[in-house]
């Protein structure tokens, strides 16, 4: 009797066990891959590797906005298009443009050229709207102090630079990233260079230099 009853008992036990484990590691592996931030050295070769200083000097992402302005989001990529997140950010800051682009070698036509001006230290009148939905790349952003902070993104992630910051960006060493952007009316995608333009007197790098003085 025994050993008719107790079997498929422990067969439930075990298979109760399995999946207990199995949502803990579901659940631990979308903990694990948690936006990460860190000052970066000077050098840019290679911009696709990691750039840590030695010792490595993370910054953690609340500190990132006090230091730059940047603000970060953490979208759930499977609802996000119904769970009201998304849409609440847009409403609140009127984003009524929406568009989805592909970086990588087979979608960019000159790559290589492409990437060099990606990674080119920029800013923008306007803010910098990034939500990743596959592949993985670095924003460098400029803190209060000029330092770099590279900010590794992936997917699920949502980056707003503030117009007026210096910044660059490129893919990861897999060199691909998916990402849909968004704008305030018509989009405007001129990148104004720090070197060779007069990017530091414009208006929106005062208005941005005056908020990070007085707190973002
Ligand atoms: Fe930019």
């Amino acid at each position: 009797m025994l050993s008719i009853t107790f079997p498929p008992l422990i067969l439930n036990f075990e298979l109760l066990c399995l999946s207990v484990w199995y949502g803990l590691q579901c659940w631990f592996c979308s903990l694990i891959r948690m936006v990460r931030a860190w000052y970066m050295d000077e050098d840019t070769s290679n911009p696709q590797l990691e750039h840590h200083l030695d010792p490595a000097e993370y910054v953690p992402i609340e500190d990132v906005f006090e230091l730059s302005g940047v603000e970060y989001f953490k979208l759930n990529l499977e609802t996000y298009k119904t769970d009201g997140v998304l849409d609440g950010i847009r409403k609140e800051r009127k984003y009524s443009y929406e568009d989805e682009i592909t970086c990588s070698e087979t979608c960019i036509p000159n790559y290589a050229d492409k990437l060099k001006i990606f990674f080119e230290e920029h800013l923008h009148t306007d803010e910098e709207i990034r939500l990743v939905l596959d592949g993985a790349g670095y924003f460098d952003v400029r803190d209060k102090g000029d330092r770099w902070i590279r900010i590794e993104v992936g997917p699920g992630d949502m980056l707003i630079l503030p117009s007026g910051i210096f910044h660059r960006f490129t893919p990861d060493k897999r060199m691909y990233v998916k990402a849909k952007r968004y704008f305030i009316g018509e989009p405007v995608w001129v990148a104004h260079n720090r070197i060779g333009s007069p990017a530091e007197g414009m208006d929106c790098r005062k208005e941005y230099l005056k908020k990070a003085q007085e707190g973002f």
